[in-house]
């Protein structure tokens, strides 16, 4: 028996750096994933990419009617919902003087919004079903640990973090397990464009304790830990995967972005 037989994920960004590895390593661990993502093109080709197992919609985690037809698509493709994966993320920078609503809007929305209706609805789902589920909110070192230019991202990230004690606190005694997991530098496209800047690569690696980026299969295996049985007493948790990086903090990026 592989550890996700017979059940079915949502997950959340789920063709793209963290997502796309938790998405293949459930399938390759036995389960069914309908995964999300406003990506159109990369859902409609994911049972290419990832296998028969796999489908999806084309969903803007911000938009609860697009969530709401998300979670009907999983359940009339499936049959069934046992666990979601919310790791659609994202970041606009910028100094807080210079940030407008749009910008801190972009952030709380995509971060926050996402991982709420995520949250709420898999939650509803389970009660709904009488169940026990499994909910697993990608959040970010910056839940903890702030960084230049990334104000909006970090108090969204530690938004998703209190949503998922709270949620927990909530949902415990129906059998729902909510945590989070906090990665430090993961190697995916949200983190190329910035790694690519001359010097920022080094500056981070003299913070980084470990000395290198994750790889995204270093993340999902910890998001599919908290998503199994094997962390069933483990509640409104998160995680930190960072290589060590949150005991020295963020480098000084005000020299590659001033
Ligand atoms: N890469 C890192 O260093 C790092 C560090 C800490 C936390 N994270 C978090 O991990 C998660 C995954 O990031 P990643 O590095 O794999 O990035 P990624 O860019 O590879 O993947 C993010 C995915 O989210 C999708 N997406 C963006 N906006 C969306 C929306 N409105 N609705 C639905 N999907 C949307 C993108 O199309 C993409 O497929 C994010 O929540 C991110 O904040 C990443």
């Amino acid at each position: 028996m592989a550890r996700f037989d017979d059940t079915v994920a949502i997950v959340t960004g789920g063709v793209s750096g963290i997502g796309a590895a938790v998405t293949r390593r459930l399938v390759d661990e036995g389960a069914r994933v309908f995964v999300a993502d406003i990506n159109a093109d990369a859902v409609a080709a994911a049972s290419d990419t990832f296998g028969p197992n796999v489908a999806g919609l084309r969903t803007d985690v911000t938009n609860e009617a697009e969530m709401t037809a998300l979670f009907d698509g999983a359940l009339e493709r499936f049959g069934r919902v046992d666990s979601v994966y919310n790791v659609a993320g994202g970041s606009k920078p910028g100094r807080i003087v210079d940030t407008d609503l749009a910008t801190w809007d972009f952030n709380i929305r995509l971060n926050l919004y996402g991982a709420f209706l995520g949250t709420k609805l898999g939650a509803a789902h389970f009660l709904a079903e009488k169940k026990p589920g499994s909910i697993v909110n990608v959040a970010s070192l910056n839940s903890l640990v702030p960084m230049h230019f990334g104000a909006g991202y970090a108090a969204a990230k530690a938004g998703v973090v209190m949503l998922t004690e709270n949620a927990a606190l909530e949902l415990a005694d129906q059998g729902i397990r909510v945590n989070a997991v906090s990665p430090g530098l993961v190697a995916t496209p949200l983190t190329g464009g910035l790694m690519s800047m001359p010097g920022v690569t080094e500056a981070y690696m003299e913070r980084i304790p470990t000395g290198r980026a994750a790889e995204p299969e270093e993340i999902a295996a910890v998001a599919l830990f908290l998503g199994s049985t094997d962390a069933s007493y483990i509640n409104g948790e998160n995680i930190v995967v960072d290589g060590a990086w949150q005991t020295s903090g963020y480098p000084d990026l005000r020299p590659f972005l001033g």
